[in-house]
């Protein structure tokens, strides 16, 4: 019987390359005012940490303000396609370390900068994960939290979550805005802005790149044919499956 990791390590490690080349990965208005965020907050950082960096769009995004860039991911070939890609971009400042958000493999204050995109959704114990961060940060120090948010209506939050889980089991939770408030707040990080745009999911290439079996790609499809009208309406269900959710973007500071 397997473990959760062992699940996100057997889910990923196989998907290097279709995240390196994915669409919604690769691009995306959040990561352009993840860039203009950097470039008008930070005059120097001297090192920033990237937790569960998938193919590393963020990194790369992130790493020319940036002495030294730590990429980190539990899965191996992730890492790989991080580091070839970058020394492609000649990029030298990013270093690349297997590891997990609920124990991050650094010292305390060890960075300037704390960020991640699209992978809170899979952290078993996010309390403890987002605590990490806290650690890991100097006093004073930001960090940016990017990740698809989840609904407040218990019945979409229903159908997303079903949804979610049938086309990837490393799904844990998508939370919503104000989930993630109440937590970044308990666990001492102080919100400075917070932005959020829409994401459409294709369907054929959602399902694709996490190569959702076809048994259970055709119960998504069954669950969103039930899915009643506000369900529809809540996540813009298109006839072909494809949806949009919400990404969100939290600006945040370690204030002691
Ligand atoms: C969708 S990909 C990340 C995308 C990437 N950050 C980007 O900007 O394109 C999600 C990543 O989270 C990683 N992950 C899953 N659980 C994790 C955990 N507990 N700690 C750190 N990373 C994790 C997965 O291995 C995967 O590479």
């Amino acid at each position: 019987m397997r473990t959760h990791e062992q699940t996100v390590q057997q889910q990923f490690d196989p998907r290097a390359e279709a995240y390196l080349t994915s669409t919604v990965h690769s691009c995306g208005p959040d990561l352009e005012y993840a860039r203009q965020l950097l470039e008008k907050t930070l005059a120097h950082c001297d090192a920033a940490l990237d937790i569960g960096c998938g193919a590393g769009h963020l990194t790369f995004a992130l790493a020319p303000y940036v002495g030294r860039m730590e990429a980190l991911d539990p899965s191996q070939s992730m890492l790989a396609t991080v580091s070839g890609s970058a020394a492609q971009r000649g990029l030298r400042q990013i270093e690349v370390r297997q590891g997990r958000a609920e124990a991050l493999p650094y010292a305390d204050e060890s960075f300037a900068l704390v960020c991640t995109r699209y992978s809170a959704h899979h952290w078993r114990r996010l309390e403890a994960a987002v605590g990490e961060m806290r650690r890991v940060l100097i006093p004073g120090g930001h960090a940016l939290v990017i990740d698809t948010v989840g609904v407040t209506d218990p019945l979409t939050d229903t159908y997303l979550q079903s949804i979610e889980l049938l086309r990837d089991v490393s799904h844990v939770r998508n939370r919503s805005r104000s989930e993630w408030h109440s937590l970044l707040h308990r666990v001492g990080l102080t919100e400075l802005e917070y932005r959020e745009w829409p994401t459409r999911l294709e369907f054929s290439s959602w399902v694709a790149r996490m190569r959702t079996p076809t048994d259970r790609a055709a119960m998504i499809r069954g669950l969103q044919e039930a899915a009643p009208r506000e369900v529809r309406e809540a996540l813009s269900l298109e006839a072909d499956g494809s949806f949009t959710l919400r990404t969100g973007l939290f600006w945040l500071r370690k204030v002691s």
